[in-house]
């Protein structure tokens, strides 16, 4: 066994070299270590990605671009699949899935049985959605701040089975949002009828990630009697937490964004106990051996894309989920503290670190959340408009930026 330092020492050492060759076990104990004092050339994991130079990649929480051991795998499997595309699929496909559902178990923390393989979040919030046992009368709580396929998977569903759907605000002011807030506004909401509670972990509309652990403790008795249903896309790759830890009953995500997985990936985790109140939609081809095999829609996938997620989630593991998450609360700070001091802007992502991840909202003054957007490209930098009303210009700095970025940034937003 090696001891911490020595394993932190090699991982560093592979990720310079770009020779991302660590076992299996060796990324299981890479997760497990702290890594607060260790020190990583994280130049050499840029490095890894074919993003075109002399961009500041800050639109990351959209679509990932694909690590070299991604690129490397979905290549690999493209050449066996169009060699042969029968005898690959059948003598490697069992093996390679089963990869896929360890390594996704091992970032999770979780039981691979308990994974459904999907293209999407928003295909697994659909399956999972449209699969619950929900009846006539019962009701589904959701917030104002979720994400478009949240609402209309759950509208879809409701129509169908005559049971409805409530939306409830959790802040009124996401920048001075407190977790007493939140929890109060929600759990004063639930109802004897409601059934479902339909969460997003790290909000894309402005920033706020919840407190999901205290939120499912708050919930005290009711907590029996509702699934928590979370879109965790943008706390996925992220966030150090594991699954289990979360206190939800279901985590929907996708692979693509800040985890680099390739794009047209994504899972639904079920807790163990709670997978009876859910059925599949569309038949899979996996079998029914376990409830993630029955939730995983069969057909025929992008199947080199599907088998290279394997790779993504070691890439992760070997760079550390604590040295992730300390890198990307690291930046947003900078980006937000920054923000915070200029009279002509209006940061609206809270700037606790318990609050939010890696997305920072803003507005600057007299300009619109597009024409902000469309300046800060003119100086060659990449960011995004939230698709929500009201919409705000948006930043998210991740693994691919550094401290320098994010000071270009603040200087470019500072001259508009
Ligand atoms: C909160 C949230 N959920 C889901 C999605 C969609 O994710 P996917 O492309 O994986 O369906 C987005 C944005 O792309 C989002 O912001």
């Amino acid at each position: 066994m090696l001891d911490r330092r020595q394993l932190l020492v090699r991982t560093g050492a592979a990720l310079a070299a770009g020779g991302f060759g660590a076992t299996f076990s060796d990324l299981e104990e890479v997760a497990a270590a702290t890594e607060a004092d260790a020190t990583l050339d994280w130049s050499a994991v840029r490095r890894q990605f074919r993003l075109s130079p002399g961009w500041i990649h800050m639109g990351g929480l959209l679509l990932a671009s694909h690590p070299a051991p991604v690129r490397r795998a979905i290549e690999r499997h493209r050449r066996g699949l169009d060699a042969n595309p029968v005898h690959y699929l059948h003598e490697r496909g069992p093996q390679l899935e089963a990869a896929v559902l360890r390594a996704a178990g091992a970032y999770l923390g979780a039981r691979p049985a308990d994974v459904a393989l999907t293209d999407s979040t928003t295909m697994g919030l659909g399956l999972l959605y449209n699969g619950l046992d929900l009846r006539a009368g019962q009701e589904v709580l959701t917030t104002a701040h979720d994400f478009f396929a949240t609402h209309e998977s759950l509208r879809l569903k409701a129509a169908r089975v005559g049971a409805t759907v409530r939306q409830v605000r959790l802040y009124r002011d996401a920048q001075r949002a407190t977790e007493d807030e939140i929890i109060s506004s929600l759990v004063g909401a639930v109802g004897p009828q409601t059934r479902v509670i339909a969460l997003t972990w790290v909000h894309s509309s402005t920033g706020v990630k919840l407190p999901l652990a205290s939120i499912a403790r708050a919930l005290g008795e009711q907590r029996r009697n509702v699934l928590l249903c979370v879109d965790g896309v943008h706390g996925l790759g992220v966030e150090s937490a594991t699954a289990g830890s979360l206190g939800c009953d279901f985590l929907v995500a996708g692979c693509h964004k800040w985890l680099f997985g390739p794009r047209g990936t994504g899972f639904v985790w079920g807790r163990a106990q709670s997978w009876d109140a859910v059925g599949p939609t569309i038949p899979s081809f996996s079998g029914t051996a376990t409830p993630g095999a029955a939730m995983t829609p069969g057909g025929f996938h992008s199947f080199e894309h599907r088998w290279a997620l394997a790779e993504a989630f070691r890439f992760h593991l070997r760079i550390g989920k604590r040295r992730v998450e300390q890198r990307i609360h690291s930046l947003n700070r900078r980006l937000k503290t920054g923000l915070a001091s200029m009279s002509h802007v209006t940061l609206v992502t809270p700037q606790s670190d318990a609050l939010s991840a890696g997305l920072v909202c803003f507005s600057v003054d007299r300009m619109s959340p597009g024409a902000v957007v469309e300046a800060l490209r003119r100086r060659r930098i990449v960011a995004t408009v939230t698709p929500y009303d009201p919409p705000h210009a948006r930043l998210s700095p991740g693994l691919l930026n550094t401290p320098a970025d994010v000071d270009r940034v603040l200087r470019a937003i500072r001259s508009l």
